[in-house]
Order: structure tokens, then C-alpha cells, then sequence
């Protein structure tokens, strides 16, 4: 059985890479993972894919869920063609006027299961298989305001690409998706008061998709979408670090 694993399907990014992969890829079933089950039940009962859609609930800020997906695989042993670590989550805000435990599930979403899902998925893969992980604009930056989205974001660009070089015998294909700032559910979960005033830039969801589907035909290891957020990502490589993060700060307002 020829199966795709789609994490954070029940919206935004993740939703679009499920249609997208079965559009592009002849896959038997697709896991798509989440915590809201009704959503992925409906997208399930949509008829809107070709391939079999199977709903996976887990709430992957607990390290419960990662054992819970190694046992499926064990229990099916499907071939895993392409895995999609879409789900994640970020709170901008002062790092100390936020929740500690709220701070830390993002590193556990973002960072924890996105490796937990690489490494028990693996075994499943064959040459050819694809792994696409979503980093951000904040993987090259560290972000005030922002500080530990965009930290666990550096991680995932990180380990994407170490990854991608140690699998490269193996012939599986690593990318990392790096998106600027897109219009979905995230923002409502992220966005609680006025700390972050400034947005350069809106794409939306299935621009984003789009891209990197063409970009993994060309084995990019890193997909980013629009000419400012590509030039911004070459700036921010040259300029001191101190300079990057003052200039954010003095486009949010801050001293
Ligand atoms: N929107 C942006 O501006 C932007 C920019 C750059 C990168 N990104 C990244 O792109 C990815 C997709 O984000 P999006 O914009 O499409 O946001 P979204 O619409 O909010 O989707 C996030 C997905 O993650 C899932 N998720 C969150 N917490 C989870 C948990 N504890 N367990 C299991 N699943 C969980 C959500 O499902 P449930 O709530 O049903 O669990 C949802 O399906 C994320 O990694 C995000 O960091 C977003």
C-alpha cells in the first residue's frame, strides 16, 4: 500500500499539500493528521481525492502520538511516498508575559513531532520518496516578539537540510518550505494583541502549495515563494544579525 502522511490536514498549508499530492501522485490512501477530528472526517467524506482518505487524530504536542504513528505503520506496513509535516503553530507576543507550557508546545509540534514523523517514517520510505517540512520566513532570522516560533523554525530549515544530505544515498528527497506570512488559521491562534503591527507582505495558502509542488519536481531542498521574501532570505544572510533584528523591531514599533 502506496500512502502519503499529511500532519496539521484539518487546515491552511496542510489541507492544500493533501489535494495536492493526491493530484500529483498515484497513492492509495492518505493519513492526514490532526487534533480536530471532524475536519478531517469531513474532508475524509468530501470525495474531493482520489485516494483513500484516513483520518489519524493526534495531538501531536504530546509524545503519546508519536508512539501511537510508529504502531500504525508497524501494524500496516505501507510504503510512505511522501510525508507532509504541516502542522504547527506559533504565539507572537514578549517571550515573558507568555505562557512557559504554551512556549514549549510549540517546540513540541513544531520541532519534536516533526522529527518524530521523519525518523519513524523512514523505514517505510523506498528510493524516490519525498519528505517536505514546513520552516518559515523566520527559519533564516531570529525574530523578538517572535522569539521561539522562529527558533523552532531555524531548527526545522536545519534538520531538513542535514537530513536531506544524509539521505541523498538513499535517493529520498528532503525540502524545506519557507513561506512569508500567509493568510490561514494560524494567524488567529498566533495573534492575541497588537505586538506585531506590521505585515510586508499576504500570500495565501494554495500560492504556497503551488510552489513548492514545482519546486519538489526541480528537488529544491528549500521552496520559497515571491521575489521580496527570496531577496529578504539572500539580505538577511549578508547583513550582521543585530542589524536584521533592529530592523524588525523598528518596523513593529519597538525601541
Ligand atoms: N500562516 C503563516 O503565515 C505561516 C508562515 C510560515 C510558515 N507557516 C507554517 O506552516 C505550517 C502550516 O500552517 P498554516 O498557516 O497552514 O496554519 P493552520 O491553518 O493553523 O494549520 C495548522 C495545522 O497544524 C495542526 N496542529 C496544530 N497544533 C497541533 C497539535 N498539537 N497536534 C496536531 N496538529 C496540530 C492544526 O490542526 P488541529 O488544530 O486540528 O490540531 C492545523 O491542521 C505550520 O507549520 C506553520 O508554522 C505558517
Amino acid at each position: 500500500m502506496k500512502i502519503a502522511v499529511v500532519t496539521g490536514a484539518s487546515s491552511g498549508m496542510g489541507r492544500d499539500f493533501v489535494y495536492a499530492v493526491d493530484k500529483e501522485f498515484e497513492l492509495d490512501e492518505i493519513w492526514v493528521v490532526a487534533r480536530r477530528k471532524e475536519r478531517l472526517e469531513e474532508l475524509a467524506g468530501s470525495g474531493k481525492c482520489r485516494a483513500k482518505i484516513r483520518p489519524v487524530t493526534l495531538d501531536l504536542s504530546k509524545e503519546e502520538s508519536y508512539r501511537e504513528y510508529k504502531a500504525l505503520l508497524e501494524a500496516e506496513k505501507p510504503e510512505v511516498d511522501v510525508l507532509v509535516n504541516a502542522a504547527g503553530y506559533g504565539l507572537f507576543g514578549t517571550f515573558t508575559e507568555m505562557d512557559v507550557e504554551d512556549q514549549l508546545g510549540i517546540v513540541d509540534v513544531n520541532d519534536k513531532a516533526l522529527t518524530a514523523f521523519c525518523g519513524y517514517s523512514l523505514p517505510y520510505m523506498k528510493e524516490g520518496s519525498k519528505i517536505i517540512n514546513m520552516g518559515s520566513n523566520s527559519s533564516w532570522q531570529p525574530v523578538p516578539y517572535i522569539a521561539v516560533y522562529a527558533a523552532s523554525k531555524a531548527y526545522v530549515l536545519s534538520f531538513s537540510r542535514a537530513l536531506g544530505r544524509e539521505l541523498k544515498t538513499r535517493g529520498i528527497h528532503v525540502m524545506c518550505v519557507c513561506p512569508g506570512w500567509i493568510k490561514t488559521e494560524f494567524m488567529d491562534r498566533a495573534v492575541h494583541d497588537n505586538t506585531i503591527k506590521y505585515y510586508d507582505r499576504w500570500y495565501t495558502s494554495e500560492q504556497v502549495v503551488e510552489k513548492a509542488m514545482k519546486d519538489l519536481k526541480k528537488k529544491k531542498k528549500v521552496s520559497i515563494l515571491g521575489f521580496p521574501v527570496r531577496s529578504q532570505v539572500r539580505l538577511v544572510k549578508l547583513m550582521p544579525t543585530d542589524f536584521v533584528m533592529n530592523t524588525w523591531c523598528r518596523q513593529q514599533g519597538k525601541k
